[in-house]
């Protein structure tokens, strides 16, 4: 049974958001406590559209939620009326799921969380059961944030990125065999941005932070005067200088007005450090390429 450390005050939040008369909860904290949550979340993709006014109520309302080792958190199946923030330790994921072609269930362990990680977004998201079993791995430290707050404040804009995303990550190669739920966490990290024809996107020899993919239009790398990639829409760039801490290796411009999703360094590897071996096989393709057309594959 998870044990609430803070008690609730009543107190309301004043000005905000009157037209809803929605009040969020307020559990009080410390100065010092405020900051070590809005540190986490500034690391949160799901919190990462909220304005400063918004932040201060959601650090408002979340509340300590202590948790012991082997302890169930989330339990599949279950109404949910809040998520969770973890602070300090890790927790099992598990999902049951029927056998294929039987009638057997089976529980397989889907993820491990660790801090910085949302949990329970799913079920306040979607008003669904929960998607998951969620068992404490070690003692765990979380801040709660409930389902009102959750779908007042986080939820519109948290989804609209998540519907905005859905189908085109779908169509994206490199993300084919990655399951839902990591899908709309790669939504909730992307930004937009448009770019028009002859527009340079990468510069050959800067120093690169972001990771692209093409939504829509069409671009070519180009190096030592020569066009070694087209990319058309859902096709990727961006990655090698990310994978191999180096400069950029090509000069990526818009030949068409484009459409692309960036994130930055510690997203992409947060989120795509496990698809490096199919990030590392486009590599031999340029290789390939670069050999070809007599250029140097010193960066591969
Ligand atoms: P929710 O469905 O509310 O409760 C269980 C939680 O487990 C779910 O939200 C997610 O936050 C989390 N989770 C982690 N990995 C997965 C996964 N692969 N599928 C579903 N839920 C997951």
């Amino acid at each position: 049974q998870a044990k609430n450390r803070q008690s609730v005050s009543a107190e309301a939040y004043g000005e905000w958001n009157k037209k809803t008369n929605f009040v969020a909860p307020v559990h009080p904290k410390t100065p010092e406590v405020k900051e070590r949550i809005q540190e986490i979340l500034d690391n949160s993709f799901l919190f990462s559209s909220l304005d400063v006014e918004e932040i201060d109520v959601v650090l408002n309302a979340f509340e300590e939620v202590v948790v012991k080792k082997g302890e169930t958190l989330i339990k599949q199946g279950a109404d949910g009326d809040k998520l969770y923030l973890i602070e300090s330790g890790e927790a099992d994921v598990f999902k049951e799921v029927t056998k294929e072609g039987t009638n057997e269930k089976e529980t397989l362990k889907v993820n491990t969380m660790k801090p910085g990680d949302t949990v329970g977004e799913l079920a306040l998201m979607y008003n669904a059961p929960r998607a998951a079993t969620v068992v404490a791995a070690t003692d765990l430290k979380l801040w709660s944030l409930d389902r009102q707050t959750f779908t007042h404040i986080v939820r519109d804009a948290a989804a609209k990125k998540r519907e905005m995303y859905e189908e085109s990550l779908k169509e994206v190669e490199l993300l084919k065999d990655v399951d839902a739920y990591e899908r709309s966490k790669v939504a909730d990290a992307l930004k937009s941005q448009l770019y028009h024809a002859g527009d340079t996107i990468i510069r050959e020899g800067e120093a690169g932070d972001t990771f692209y993919l093409l939504l829509d239009g069409e671009a070519e790398a180009v190096k030592g005067g020569k066009v070694v990639m087209k990319y058309s829409r859902d096709s990727y760039f961006g990655e090698l200088a990310l994978l191999k801490n180096q400069p950029r290796a090509a000069t990526v411009t818009a030949k068409t007005d484009c459409k692309v999703a960036y994130m930055d360094r510690r997203s992409f590897k947060r989120l795509l450090g496990p698809l490096e071996g199919l990030l590392m096989r486009n590599m031999d393709h340029y290789r390939a390429v670069m050999t070809q057309l007599g250029l140097d594959t010193k960066y591969l």
